[in-house]
């Protein structure tokens, strides 16, 4: 492998670094963060998502492509070093009408379950007979050993891999399906496209994310939200202030903790950024904001936002408020989908932390509405953040905990008065 990152090359975590190199043939120009891996880019950037991630620390195998033609775990790959390189993937294998060899010999020895494995072992097996023809029967439990299936459909895999070596000891086909002038597509609706004339991967955001702010509309994806939030609160202010609030989107954004509103777009559009922590990793989003509902009493709300590392946020946020005895109810609610690195800290987490993050803006909210600048002008701190929501979920066992002390009490205390 020849290809690095120039040697004294010193970068900011938020930097997007440019790196040219071909994939299945197409070329591809992603700009991505110096933390990015190769297989977040294949995924989240390129629309490839045979390369599976499991473990994303080397263990697994599950991410394996060829790098210049040798096998590599795509997680452990960080995308700027590959520089002028050719990296195959899953896809390049065969095509529908026409399968690799391999792919044929898993489909006939049903060499899967869940197959999940699948795209690592067939790289996998395709390095190993590239570079090993001879190779034994005996010896592909250990030279597959790289690649760990939960499933065990390990003697399935092994007969067939040993069934294609055995019927091409002379070479196996090289991958069918390169040069397909396959789109890459990026998951993401505000991601790339190209085609192998227009290289893919820099359409996404300029030096300051402002690819994103072409976006004419933004639409949210059909599929069920990541996390959804819903903050009810009553709040001592009156629904002039509410109002007041609800019509000043610079104010809005200084309630929404990490937020800040860097260009008004026109038409109701926002260009701006917001900053999270989740435990070790930051994450800072850059992206629009769209107005689609504004009225007195309610406000409607769509969102998009790319991190440099690859971590993709679309929301809805729609905020209510209607006059009570306190002053006025305020309901907040929210719809995010996420996708990349902040995706893979888990629907559980993920929504602990944005329940925290709303219920900080429902409360800026109230300060607002009572004419009080908003505390909430902070980014969140990872550790707050994180402590508020474990502190939150041991409060929830330890009170589960008391109810079922009590009720094995009272069971006792009944089972002695019979
Ligand atoms: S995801 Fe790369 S080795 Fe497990
Ligand atoms: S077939 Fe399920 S992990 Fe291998």
């Amino acid at each position: 492998m020849t290809n690095v990152v120039p040697a004294l090359a010193r970068v900011e975590s938020h930097d997007l670094i440019e790196v040219g190199f071909t994939v299945n043939g197409t070329p591809a120009q992603p700009r991505v963060a110096a933390r990015v891996t190769l297989s977040d880019v294949l995924r989240d950037q390129l629309g490839l998502t045979g390369t599976h991630v499991g473990c994303e620390h080397g263990v697994c195998g599950m991410c394996t492509v060829l790098l210049d033609g040798a096998a590599v775990r795509a997680c452990l790959v960080f995308a700027v070093q590959l520089q002028g390189s050719e990296i195959t993937t899953v896809e390049a294998l065969g095509r529908p009408d026409q399968l690799h060899p391999l792919q044929e010999a898993f489909s006939r020895h049903h060499g899967l379950q869940c197959g999940f494995c699948t795209p690592g072992f067939l790289m996998s097996a395709f390095d190993l007979l590239s570079h090993r023809p001879d190779v034994t029967r005996a010896e592909l439990p250990n030279e597959l050993s790289g690649v760990l299936c939960r499933c065990t459909g390990y003697r399935n895999i092994i007969d067939a891999v040993d069934d294609v070596a055995c019927a091409y000891r002379e070479g196996l086909p090289g991958p069918g399906n390169c040069n397909s002038g396959r789109s890459l597509v990026g998951r993401n609706a505000a991601g790339p496209v190209s085609t192998p004339q227009d290289p893919v991967g820099n359409q996404e955001t300029d030096a300051d994310g402002g690819g994103l702010h072409t976006i004419d509309a933004i639409r949210l994806p059909t599929s069920e939200p990541t996390v959804t939030i819903t903050v009810d609160r009553q709040i001592g202010a009156t629904m002039d202030g509410v109002a007041r609030v609800f019509s000043d989107v610079q104010l809005m954004a200084r309630c929404l903790p990490g937020a800040q509103l860097t260009d008004d777009l026109g038409g109701g559009r926002y260009a701006g950024r917001a900053t999270i922590g989740l435990g070790p990793v930051k994450l800072s989003f850059r992206g629009v904001a769209q107005i689609v509902d504004q009225q007195r009493d309610r406000i409607t709300i769509l969102a998009q936002g790319r991190d440099a590392g690859g971590s993709g946020a679309q929301a809805q946020f729609s905020l209510a408020a209607e006059p009570s005895a306190e002053g006025a109810r305020l309901t907040a609610d929210a719809q995010m989908f996420l996708t990349g690195r902040i995706a893979g800290f888990g629907r559980s987490l993920a929504g602990d932390v944005s329940r925290r993050m709303f219920a900080d803006f429902a409360a800026a909210i109230e300060q607002a509405a009572r004419g009080e600048e908003p505390v909430a002008a902070e980014p969140p701190s990872a550790a707050r953040l994180l402590t508020a929501a474990l502190a939150s979920r041991m409060s929830a066992w330890w009170a589960a905990a008391r109810s079922r002390i009590a009720r094995r009490g009272a069971g006792v205390q009944n089972s002695d008065d019979r």
